[in-house]
């Protein structure tokens, strides 16, 4: 058997699986779906956000990009934290990135590696935001994981100054923002950083005054 028709085969497994589990648990979700927390994880196929949290189909909002990244300029990570944060109004956003992530690896080498360089470039930048920090490490893998969890931590603070995120603090203190790294030698999830909803950042030129005028 194929590897992509052994997938078929398993979802098939997997639905009926489901309903004998719990025999409305389709027709409960097939019209709406109101997940609490919008994740944005590392693509990474070892880092799967429903299965190391044991949360079920509904429960999670999903954008995955190389290194869980938060650039203001992505129309496909500003178009899914719209409608998470205004639509179905989550209160929850978890960056979750992962110790020995090959993008964070790849932004610290001078290897070219085409259209990615424009992706990296940013990991780069979050480098140079704490180079005397991460080249103070002396291990070459204790310092990928410490700028790992900067990365995470940076990406954070960016969700935190889009003006989606501003507006709805402004309008209902919420969502809350988490920078989580997963470990993949355990399986263990490991909080970061946090801003809670409504806080004053450190470099306040990011908090706007007139929320409600915010476009
Ligand atoms: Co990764």
């Amino acid at each position: 058997m194929k590897l992509y028709e052994r997938l078929l085969l398993e979802n098939k497994a997997w639905a009926a699986e489901m309903v004998q589990e719990d025999p409305g648990f389709f027709d409960r979700l097939v019209h709406v779906q109101r997940p609490e927390i919008l994740w944005i994880g590392c693509s990474d196929s070892r880092v799967p956000p429903n299965d190391i949290t044991q949360t079920k189909p509904g429960e999670i909002f999903i954008h995955r990009n190389i290194a869980n990244m938060v650039v203001h300029t992505d129309l496909n990570l500003l178009s899914v934290l719209q409608y998470a944060v205004e639509v179905l109004e989550v209160n929850h956003i978890i960056v979750c990135g992962h110790y020995g992530c090959g993008g964070v690896k790849a932004a610290l080498t001078q290897h070219s590696y085409g259209i990615i360089n424009k992706w990296l470039r940013s990991i780069k930048d979050v480098y140079r935001f704490h180079q005397a920090e991460v080249d103070g490490i002396e291990s070459e893998e204790l310092k990928l994981n410490r700028l790992i969890e900067l990365n995470i931590e940076e990406q954070v603070l960016n969700l935190a100054k889009t003006s989606i995120v501003q507006r709805a603090w402004g309008q209902r203190k919420a969502p809350h923002l988490h920078g989580w790294v997963y470990d993949l030698k355990d399986g263990i999830i490991h909080p970061v950083s946090e801003i809670e909803a409504c806080t004053r950042l450190e470099h306040d030129i990011y908090n706007f005054d007139n929320l409600n005028q915010i476009v």
